[in-house]
């Protein structure tokens, strides 16, 4: 699965801390932070028909990690909700559109890692582009050698952009002809795939790993929230890989794609054992909050 360049976003505007830039203009010092260590944080949200799905969940997440990778200066939640209002309606963006929203801990005032060297406060980017949902209605897992890191080295429960170890699980997928790479941790059990959680379904019951190694999922939370709501057994625990080869229904969720069916993980098709797909109605619910929840825009 490989994103296509869409012409649509040849002329955003990019908003970098206060101002609007066309997109060859928008860039950032190389003493930010981000390049010189990807010392930053970031988050994925989707816009849908005038809506912004889950914004105040995705500030908090923001917040939280700056927080514990001690950001100074962050902007609070109104600054960076006016900041990605201006974004979509300069870019006159109501639907289909990703916004990739960063915040570096800056600019240094000379190269090094010790954050002291940060005298200018925080980068806030604003990156808004035409994306309707990327993932294929289905796709292939290949099992990563790379670990997803766990608190014992880099919690993962800070949305970091120190993505390598991922990057390089997407390099393993890439050559092994697969759509994302499943990550285990540190125990060899499943965390999550290169860029999405994942959930598999045995005998009518959900699962999903334990939030010790996986990103705690935006999407991710909101099928914990429908399962509970709709008397959908679920249940977070460790899950062994054959767990995932031998479940009736596998499937991953994340802001970019939604809920994406996985046909295959290393070679093993999974099979439903059952006549009815408990995905499709999680899925069906799930549409049906996008749908009509989220921060209306005020224009
Ligand atoms: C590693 C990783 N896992 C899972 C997700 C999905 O998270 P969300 O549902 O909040 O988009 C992301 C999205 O950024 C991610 O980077």
């Amino acid at each position: 699965m490989l994103q296509q360049y869409n012409t649509a976003n040849d002329h955003i505007k990019v908003f970098i801390n206060g101002q609007l830039y066309n997109r060859a203009d928008a860039k950032v010092s190389v003493f930010d932070s981000v390049v010189q260590g990807g010392d930053a944080v970031w988050e994925g949200l989707r816009v849908y028909d005038g809506r912004i799905f889950c914004l105040d969940k995705h500030l908090e997440r923001l917040q939280n990690s700056a927080h514990a990778l001690a950001f100074q200066d962050v902007p609070d939640n109104d600054v960076i909700t006016k900041a990605i209002f201006d974004t979509l309606k300069a870019n006159d963006m109501r639907d289909g559109v990703h916004i990739r929203l960063t915040l570096t801990r800056g600019r240094k005032i000379t190269s090094g890692m010790d954050p002291r060297l940060n005298q200018f406060g925080p980068t806030l980017i604003v990156l808004a582009e035409w994306k309707p949902p990327v993932y294929p209605p289905a796709i292939s897992l290949i099992t990563s050698s790379v670990r997803r890191n766990n608190p014992m080295f880099l919690d993962s429960k800070i949305h970091h952009n120190n993505l390598l170890n991922n990057i390089l699980a997407k390099i393993e997928a890439n050559h092994a002809n697969a759509d994302a790479g499943l990550m285990l941790d540190k125990d060899g059990f499943v965390a999550e795939a290169n860029g999405v959680n994942v959930f598999c379904i045995r005998k009518q019951k959900v699962y999903t790993p334990r939030e010790t190694s996986c990103l705690p999922g935006i999407t991710r939370g909101l099928v914990i929230e429908i399962c509970r709501k709709n008397q959908i057994e679920i249940q977070e625990k460790d899950l062994s890989l054959s767990e995932f080869y031998t479940a009736d229904e596998v499937f991953t969720t994340g802001t970019m794609g939604e809920l994406t069916r996985v046909t295959s993980i290393d070679g093993r098709t999974i099979v439903n054992k059952n006549m009815d797909s408990l995905l499709a109605k999680i899925n069906q619910l799930f549409s049906e909050k996008t749908k009509k929840e989220g921060q209306s825009l005020p224009f």
